[in-house]
């Protein structure tokens, strides 16, 4: 059992890398991400507040993201191990989850940050698709069979609404900002464990599983 973070900037591969691990070690996936683009799908009201914001490419407010993801911990599955992928963003986030850690009991073992040069985030941003199913492709790097069709349930992809040039600009400077210290914060506790996100989806699983396992040991 694993309880892990995924760090890295928008585009690093977090989404994908996370679906192989928790497939693998059979943990809990939470994307804050996922959470938030449900509900703006469903037309929640917390959907419609939190839309504003992704689609300008800007954080959402703290306050909104710890409820979201102390509602998720509290929940009994985290306790076969979860992977968290797009939470923390901030200092406060990452404060705020050692604290709901603390009241369920349990910690991080490890934060893994995937490191990709900018110009490799904006190319793989600017050509990824995606599915109402869950499913992500990019056009060049990991296409679908069939161009602009889901291999898994035959859907039309289509183009992130903040994967614009102008929000994808945005994302970038807020990871720079607001995220970027969250590895000297987490370095500091001892947890970081940095890994080349350039190359193969392939090798850089195989990578971070490495890393996984040194730590399960
Ligand atoms: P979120 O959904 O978390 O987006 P993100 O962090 O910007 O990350 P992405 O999903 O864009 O990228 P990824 O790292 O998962 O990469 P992927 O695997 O898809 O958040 C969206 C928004 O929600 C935020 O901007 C914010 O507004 C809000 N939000 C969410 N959490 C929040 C929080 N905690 N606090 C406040 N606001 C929050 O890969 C990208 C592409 O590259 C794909 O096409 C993929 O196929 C391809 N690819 C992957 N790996 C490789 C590789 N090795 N080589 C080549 N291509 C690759």
């Amino acid at each position: 059992m694993v309880n892990l973070v995924l760090l890295g900037a928008p585009g690093a591969g977090k989404g994908t890398q996370a679906k192989m691990l928790c497939e693998e070690y059979r943990i809990v996936h939470i994307s804050t991400g996922d959470i938030l683009r449900e509900n703006v799908k469903k037309k929640t009201q917390l959907g419609y507040k939190a839309k504003e914001y992704m689609d300008r490419g800007e954080l959402v407010p703290d306050g909104v993201l710890i409820g979201i993801i102390r509602d998720r911990l509290l929940k009994s599955d985290t306790g076969k191990g979860f992977l968290l992928d797009g939470y923390p963003r901030t200092v406060v986030q990452a404060e705020a989850l050692q604290e709901i850690l603390s009241e369920i009991n349990k910690d991080l073992d490890v934060v893994i940050d995937i490191e990709v040069p900018d110009d490799e985030l904006i190319e793989r941003l600017a050509g990824r698709r995606m599915c109402r199913c869950g499913a992500s492709y990019h056009m060049v790097f990991n296409p679908p069979k069939v161009n602009g069709i889901c291999d898994i349930c035959g859907d039309k992809l289509y183009h992130r609404d903040d994967d614009t040039q102008a929000a994808v600009k945005t994302r970038l400077a807020a990871y720079y900002k607001q995220t970027h210290p969250l590895i000297d914060y987490y370095s500091k506790k001892g947890l970081v464990r940095p890994v080349s996100g350039s190359g193969g989806i392939e090798d850089i699983f195989q990578q971070i599983k490495t890393v996984i396992n040194m730590i399960m040991e």
